[in-house]
């Protein structure tokens, strides 16, 4: 429809002679559907990614109920929310502090509790946070916007101030930075509706199709669209956190059911139709009489990289590194031996645990090397993180540190896009 009337204005002769029609003309060109595309094969993956490994009833329910100290409660005024609705959700129950301001040992046991997810994962994605975005020397990070350093050396903007770092463009739901006047937390009614659509139970296969969907809609319609080395693999595997996080599971179905309701729940959403349907913001919710995938199914690094690779593999693209050049659609690619002086290659990345080693360099890669004697022995934010994740790094054998040569890019004009947030 968007299309059809952007031609239509093409080929009216007095559209030149309107700039506000020009002008509008150029607004329809910015919002393109892409066309549709099958994938190369299908997985039916369970909903845990791997195989489940059994249900049990007691050890997966999340109690919820009032009195249980997880019962819901949407945010109060000094509340911290940001624009992971797996994260506002745990805060909403109490699984992680409601102020939404939290050190490491509370992001492995609460999201331990409300999704299983294993206590490497949660690790390294709060170490990742209070690197980025945190307070290293206090060890916290909020899960929204900023809050008070230690010493004011350290942003501590929270997630929502990582655009291009953490958070990235091609989101599940929330909207590209560049296309929402630099904010990264637009719920996207489209994006909503896209996956609303493509299932009543959702799988991960029908996750690998929005991924490839909102990919190749904002490389069409994003001038400034950016995939960096980690934001662009943070993405695609929060796509799939939708189905291996809020699935419920049970003794007929242990690798789990994401139905329409239990998926609105969690993404604060109401109506049943495009066009009824309204995101309640700060309202992420765990349903009532839901069970998390099993503990023998914890949440792991390798497999996020595994379910990412699988979904890349379904529909090649999901994964790039490299951006628009200005204008839309304009995508060029840089080459991971070129960004690693040779220690990673693209084909290589499918071999052990290589994925999970390029996903913690390029995450240290990405951090600001703030220096400061607070921070004792290690000296900089990039040491604390180093030594933070080195146990991770161990157990996965990864080789040496790769020197990320980020002036590959510098032809991106999206690199250098902060959206808001960042002070
Ligand atoms: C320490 C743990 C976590 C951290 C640091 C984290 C961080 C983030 C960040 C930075 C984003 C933005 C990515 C983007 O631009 O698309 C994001 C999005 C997302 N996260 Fe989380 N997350 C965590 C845990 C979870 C969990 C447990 C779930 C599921 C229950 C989850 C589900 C999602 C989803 C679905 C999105 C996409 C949101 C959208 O586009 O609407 N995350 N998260
Ligand atoms: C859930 O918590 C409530 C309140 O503490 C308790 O009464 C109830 O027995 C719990 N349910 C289960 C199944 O453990
Ligand atoms: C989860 O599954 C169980 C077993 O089928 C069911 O009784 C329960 O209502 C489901 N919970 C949700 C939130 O759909």
């Amino acid at each position: 429809m968007l299309a059809k009337l952007s031609t239509l204005f093409a080929v009216l002769p007095l559209a030149a002679a309107w700039p506000q029609v020009m002008h509008m003309n150029e607004q329809m060109h910015k919002r393109e559907e892409p066309p549709q595309r099958q994938p190369l094969f299908k997985s039916g993956r369970q909903n845990t990614g791997l195989p489940a490994l059994g249900f049990n009833a007691q050890d997966q329910f999340v109690n919820v109920t009032r009195g249980s100290g997880h019962e819901f409660a949407p945010p109060g005024s000094g509340d911290l929310r940001g624009q992971c609705p797996g994260l506002n959700a745990a805060a909403n129950h109490g699984f992680i502090p409601r102020n939404g301001l939290l050190n490491t040992a509370q992001t492995v046991s609460g999201l331990g509790a409300a999704y299983n997810m294993a206590p490497d994962l949660a690790l390294f994605l709060a170490v990742v946070s209070i690197a980025l975005a945190g307070d290293p020397v206090s060890g916290r990070w909020s899960i929204g916007g900023k809050f008070t350093p230690t010493i004011p050396l350290f942003k501590a903007t929270g997630l929502v101030g990582t655009h291009n770092a953490y958070e990235g463009d091609a989101s599940i739901i929330r909207g590209d930075a560049y296309l929402n006047g630099g904010s990264v937390g637009v719920f996207q009614m489209r994006s909503w509706e896209h996956l609303y659509q493509l299932a009543e139970e959702y799988t991960l296969d029908d996750i690998a199709a929005q991924s490839d969907y909102v990919t190749r809609w904002s490389i069409l319609n994003n001038p400034y669209y950016f995939s960096a080395p980690f934001s662009g693999l943070v993405a695609p595997a929060a796509h799939n956190f939708v189905i291996n996080f809020m699935s419920n599971h049970s003794a007929e179905k242990p690798g789990g059911t994401l139905t329409r309701e239990v998926l609105k729940s969690f993404f604060a959403v109401t109506g049943d139709s495009p066009g009824n349907f309204v995101h309640n913001r700060g309202q992420e919710r765990i349903p009532e009489n839901w069970y998390r995938r099993p503990t023998a199914n914890a949440m792991t690094v390798p497999q996020v990289l595994l379910d990412v690779q699988v979904n890349n593999a379904m529909y090649p693209g999901i994964v790039r590194i490299g951006g628009n050049t200005g204008t839309v659609n304009s995508f060029a690619g840089v080459d991971l031996t070129d960004l690693t002086g040779g220690v990673f290659n693209l084909g290589g990345l499918a071999e052990g645990n290589q994925a999970a080693c390029f996903l913690l360099q390029a995450s240290l890669a990405g951090l600001p090397d703030v220096v400061s004697p607070l921070l004792g022995a290690v000296g900089s934010v990039l040491g604390w993180a180093t030594q933070q994740l080195g146990p991770l790094s161990r157990q996965f054998g990864c080789p040496q540190l790769a020197n990320f040569d980020n002036s590959l890019f510098n032809g991106f004009p999206g690199a250098k896009f902060n959206g808001n947030g960042q002070s």
